[in-house]
């Protein structure tokens, strides 16, 4: 079988599967169904400094091949993170991608350096695209100097051997732009993508389906979007770590990731329905790389870019085949 090995920044996962941030809480709700540490991360919800209880209710609507969701960042706050949910993984030997949101810089900061040295994190996964937030101003990934300002500063509190990846949203002109301003502010890789801001009418009460009016869209419906995302960050930043996300839902979405340029993807929308989608996916995604004869999960990294002729079967000379008269409309 395939070695699945993945280094993210210099940390060796064991495989190329994670959970995605706000899908499965700390991972305790998950292992009841499987044993958490068989993946290879185990990404978190986004955590504030306070307790929050998020936006208020409706505040999750179906959508075609997807759903829209307006939580808000409702969570414990990083206190009840600390002293329950990070021993809890480090304890079963899961291996935590904490991801943080903040108001301010100055959130950020503080989060980063009371994570500082806690056993059990592997990484830290800056939330700067929640696209539920009071203003558009707190989107910080929508811009490159917001972002960088976020960035520098949880990298300068995290230390050093923990890989600091920020989490990008797809709702910007260029995303190549953001992910260079997010890595010459320090960021050690990307977490690509974050949901699409939406919004859902209700036709019997004639009023957004959601009490937040907008929310972020994710699923399979986003999932060329984020491959896209992923084509054009890896496109612009090869040497830079992508972890993938968006719609993912069997073995075979999560390798066009990996051709895309992922070197991890995070499973997230599908575990709502199925539980056992991470492992399940992590399954297909060995059996698929098998299937092609793979060697090692690093072989098929971005491989979609640059040998894509020599997959593709040889055909006729384009020149010279056909005299360009016979292309002429009759
Ligand atoms: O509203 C939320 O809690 C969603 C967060 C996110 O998409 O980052």
């Amino acid at each position: 079988m395939t070695d699945l090995t993945t280094i993210l920044a210099g940390v060796r996962f064991p495989n190329p599967v994670f959970t995605a941030s706000g899908c499965a809480a700390a991972g305790q709700e998950l292992d009841q169904f499987f044993d958490v540490t068989a993946l290879g991360g185990v990404v978190t919800k986004s955590i504030m400094l306070e307790p929050r209880s998020g936006r208020a209710t409706p505040r999750m609507a179906e959508t075609p091949s997807g759903m829209l969701n307006s939580i808000g960042l409702q969570g414990p706050g990083i206190d009840v993170l600390l002293d329950k949910d990070l021993p809890w993984l480090a304890e079963r030997g899961a291996r935590a991608v904490v991801s943080i949101a903040g108001g301010s810089v100055a959130d950020y900061a503080n989060l980063a350096s009371r994570l500082r040295d806690r056993p059990g994190l592997a990484m830290v996964e800056v939330n700067i695209s929640c696209p539920n937030v009071e203003d558009r101003g707190q989107v910080f990934a929508c811009d490159p100097q917001a972002a960088s300002g976020v960035v520098s500063a949880v990298r300068r509190n995290t230390a050093p051997g923990i890989p600091v990846f920020a989490k990008l949203s797809p709702d910007v002109t260029d995303i190549a732009l953001i992910a260079r301003a997010c890595v010459d502010a320090g960021a050690d890789g990307l977490s690509v993508i974050n949901t699409l801001l939406g919004m859902v009418i209700d036709t019997t009460t004639m009023r957004p389906a959601l009490a937040g009016i907008t929310g972020g869209l994710s699923g399979p419906a986003i999932r060329p979007v984020a491959v896209r995302c992923v084509w054009q960050v890896h496109q612009a930043l090869p040497d830079v770590p992508i972890l993938g996300m968006g719609g993912i839902r069997t073995g075979l979405d999560a390798l066009q990731f990996l051709l895309a340029g992922a070197s991890a993807v995070s499973v997230g929308t599908t575990v709502f329905g199925d539980p056992t989608a991470p492992v399940r996916v992590l399954a297909e995604l060995e059996q698929a790389l098998a299937d092609r004869g793979v060697e090692h999960v690093r072989d098929v990294i971005g491989l979609a870019h640059g040998a894509a002729g020599h997959l593709v079967p040889e055909g006729p000379d384009p020149v010279g085949d056909e005299p360009a008269a016979a292309m002429e409309e009759p």
